[in-house]
């Protein structure tokens, strides 16, 4: 293992923050030799993005922000679960009803029979929520549901969001009558000043004896833009704090389906809800798909990023496949459709339906992933597929670039070899100490003139990986310093070399923190009804990718085990310097930069440094953050100490 030369006894001052830090100059040569003449590449535009599926109640539950889990008692064949009676003096019963259906797409309603109820003695249902619904103070939320009366009822549905022991109710409305056809109602529950909570209810109860149908009861809080059937603000705002420009969806797995049947088939995704019949996702539990295609494009726009759309390639998790030929054609069909519906013009058929949702305006569409980690299929199809979809495509759009979904990480015989992709998607889940060797020249080693890269997943873990058995030893569901460690560590790599790895995104994405909700560690941000955080990789990440610069410069280390990049911001001229130091020990760098005019004697550091077992949580979220300070001292040969298990971003002003 290399160490840094620390041979001389001198030292320089360089002010941090509010205190003092002493920085021991090496004898022995610079360490990061960086030559701001000479720009190697351009940073890839798209270099930082976001993945995205269907895991840890990302969507339900978490980013797609209806509060009540089992709107259209679809979840359980069986049982309305998520539901219970409620009972304040009257008397109900409720079961699952398959004969009187709201419609053909959703073809189970809750039937309630009420056998005692009266002006104060009510009885009706209640929802738990995601975890609880979220009740925060002075806030309005929006109510619906369908319902219809049998004949001879003649109560009001009182619709309410109520404390757990029902001593409390934060908001409430009333619908003084139900029609004998299904209808929806609407209506709008405001909360007073009480305390922010998720032990609360979703409550709908009746005065009057008889029987009543429900289906898609819903309760959105506010939205981010308030639009509709929309995003939880604060998650949503955590995303766009880290300047994504692109989401892959929708996965992932969850494009696959653990069947064929299962995939995320998107034209049932589309509409007002009561066309949305959902789907049971492969991370063990049903998807609503009340986050469907439309929304995924709007997710994207709202955070000004670029859709990279996965086509489902007919590869199913569980290995079922499509044998290329003329079985294949359905699929590939669909493909087509679906990219009309995201960049056609208003006036073609899958774009007049989006102009219809809203967006009569196409969606910017560069990128096409054909499936997703179809090195899976062990039938060795995917060959053939990618080749049928290709040609496919190419034909109608040559403009796409098309991404297939086995990249050089695997074996030859796994990769698609009759056509040459455009891009080829990595999948990386690695130990830190793994992303540390990576970091030493994985990329620089790469055919410049084959396909580029998209890392589409990659995520370090501290531990033997194990993402589903962990599950249950109690594992932070987010991880620690280390593995940001290890995570900045491969992003030095990535980005250094962003001529070729032209998109990379961490996943999984979100967790929804509640016990059982999640199906992976770790992930990158955390939450709950009411609250967020971001893990230690979160903040190396946003670190990276807020401070990207769009060339790469020359840039050579020597005697240190530092990793580092460095860009640098054409038009303002600030130079990024990236150092990652896995050790726990600080290192001293010793910093020489050629072919700048100038540069400036102060210089800003962001530093994320802390224990290496040190992390975040829901209770503690800002532990591990990044500090910002002042250096001073700084010349075109100075050095700088990285903390241990420290991530720092300098930026050197220079003309
Ligand atoms: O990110 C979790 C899973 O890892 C993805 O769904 C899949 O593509 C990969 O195996």
């Amino acid at each position: 293992m290399n160490t840094a030369r620390v041979r001389s006894a001198l030292v320089v001052v360089v002010l941090v923050g509010a205190g003092l830090t002493f920085h021991p100059i090496t004898a022995a040569g610079p360490t990061l030799t960086i030559e701001a003449g000479a720009a190697t590449a351009q940073v890839s535009p798209l270099f930082n993005g976001l993945m995205t599926e269907e895991i840890n109640h990302a969507y339900d539950g978490g980013l797609y922000a209806e509060l009540v889990q089992n709107r259209a008692f679809l979840d359980a064949p069986n049982a309305p679960v998520h539901w219970s009676i409620v009972e304040d003096g009257g008397a109900a019963r409720m079961a699952l009803d398959r004969d009187t259906p709201l419609n053909a797409t959703i073809p189970t309603s809750l039937r309630l029979d009420v056998t005692q109820a009266s002006a104060g003695r009510s009885a009706g249902i209640a929802n738990d929520g995601y975890w609880g619904i979220p009740v925060k103070p002075n806030t309005r939320y929006r109510a619906s549901f369908f319902a219809r009366a049998a004949p001879g009822f003649a109560g009001g549905i009182t619709v309410a969001i109520r404390s757990d022991d029902g001593r409390t109710t934060f908001a409430s409305g009333r619908v003084p009558a139900l029609t004998s056809t299904w209808k929806q109602y609407e209506l709008t529950l405001t909360t007073g000043s009480a305390a922010a909570t998720t032990s609360a209810k979703y409550v709908l109860t009746t005065d009057g004896p008889g029987t009543v149908w429900f289906s898609l009861v819903s309760l959105f809080p506010p939205t981010f833009k308030s639009q509709p059937n929309g995003f939880r603000p604060d998650l949503l705002q955590m995303l766009i704090d880290m300047k994504p420009t692109f989401l892959r969806f929708p996965g992932g797995n969850y494009l696959e389906g653990d069947q064929i049947a299962d995939r995320f088939d998107w034209k049932k995704t589309l509409g007002p809800l009561t066309e949305r019949p959902g789907h049971m996702a492969p991370w063990t539990y049903r998807s609503s798909d009340g986050l469907g295609l439309h929304e995924f494009l709007m997710w994207a726009e709202n955070m000004n990023a670029e859709p990279i759309l996965a086509v489902y390639a007919g590869y199913s998790l569980k290995g079922a496949y499509v044998k290329p030929g003329p079985d294949l054609e359905p699929y590939i069909q669909d493909a087509l459709d679906e990219i009309e519906y995201v960049m056609g013009p208003a006036t073609s058929t899958w774009g007049a339906l989006r102009a219809r949702a809203g967006h009569p305006a196409p969606f910017k569409l560069r990128y096409v992933e054909i499936g997703n980690e179809d090195f899976f299929d062990k039938s060795g199809s995917y060959d053939g597929r990618f080749a049928q979809f290709h040609h496919a495509i190419k034909a109608r759009y040559p403009q796409l670039q098309l991404i297939s979904s086995s990249g050089f990480e695997r074996p030859e015989n796994e990769r698609v070899k009759s056509v040459v992709p455009d891009v080829v998607d990595e999948h990386y889940y690695r130990t830190v100490d793994v992303f540390l060797r990576m970091a030493r020249g994985t990329y620089e080693k790469y055919d410049r003139k084959g396909p580029k890269i998209f890392v589409g997943e990659w995520g370090a873990y501290e531990t033997p990986f194990q993402p589903w058995n962990e599950l249950s030893k109690g594992e932070a569901p987010t991880p620690n310093m280390r593995a940001a460690i290890g995570d900045a560590a491969f992003m030095t790599e990535m980005e250094k070399n962003s001529d070729i790895v032209i998109m990379n995104c961490y996943a999984p994405l979100l967790v929804n923190v509640n016990p059982g909700a999640r199906q992976w560690r770790p992930n990158l941000i955390g939450y709950d009804g009411l609250r967020v955080y971001g893990s230690p990789s979160y903040h190396a990440i946003k670190l990276f990718s807020t401070h990207l610069g769009d060339e790469i410069l020359k840039a050579a280390t020597a005697d240190t085990d530092v990793l580092t990049s460095v860009t640098r911001d054409r038009r303002t001229g600030t130079i990024y310097v990236k150092l990652v130091n896995a050790a726990t020990n600080p290192a001293p760098v010793q910093i020489e930069l050629t072919g700048a005019r100038t540069v400036s004697s102060t210089a800003t550091a962001l530093t994320l440094a802390a224990d290496p077992t040190a992390t975040n949580s829901i209770d503690a979220p800002e532990r591990v953050v990044p500090v910002t300070s002042k250096i001073s001292g700084v010349s075109s040969n100075f050095t700088y100490t990285v903390p241990a298990s420290g991530i720092v971003v300098l930026m050197l002003e220079t003309r």
